[in-house]
């Protein structure tokens, strides 16, 4: 089914210069970009977008990591987009990601994985919500 989902380039991606190359393997997959904006997150957003994890330990360190400089935050459009983007992604710790997957690729860590990825359509809506305005999605 056509599904809209939430993804975020993160600051250790941003720093490496690579935002065309992850843009490129959504568009290569058939994912549409139709929300875009680069960000610098404030402490606050990162730790609204992240509320669910509150009481988990990594928490502190995850929005640390979150606002140490600017992201790229993106609604990608296209048939069956969360699950091809959690592809896409791989695995959440790098070292378990799958060859030729964006976080084999280019992240360092669990903590610096380069990339997030709303993890259920009922989540995506609620992030894509969390970052853009309805009138910030450009159906294409
Ligand atoms: P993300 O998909 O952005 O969602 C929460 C983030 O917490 C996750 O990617 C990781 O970067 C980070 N994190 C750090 N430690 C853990 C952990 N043990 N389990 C899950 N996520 C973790």
């Amino acid at each position: 089914a056509l599904e809209r989902t939430l993804s975020i380039i993160k600051p250790d991606a941003v720093a490496k210069n690579v935002i065309g190359e992850i843009y490129t393997r959504f568009e290569k997959a058939g994912l549409k970009i139709v929300a875009s904006k680069m960000k610098h997150l404030s402490r606050k957003e990162a730790e609204g977008f992240y509320a669910v994890h509150r009481e988990r330990p990594f928490f502190n360190a995850l929005v640390e990591f979150m606002i140490s400089g600017p992201v790229v935050i993106q609604a990608l459009e296209g048939d069956n987009a969360v699950l091809k983007h959690r592809d896409l992604m791989g695995a959440t710790d790098p070292k378990k990601a799958e060859k030729g997957t964006i976080r084999a690729d280019f992240a360092d860590s669990i903590d610096a994985n380069a990339v997030h990825g709303s993890d259920s359509l009922e989540n995506a809506a609620v992030e894509i919500a969390y970052f853009f305005a309805a009138t910030e999605l450009c159906p294409r």
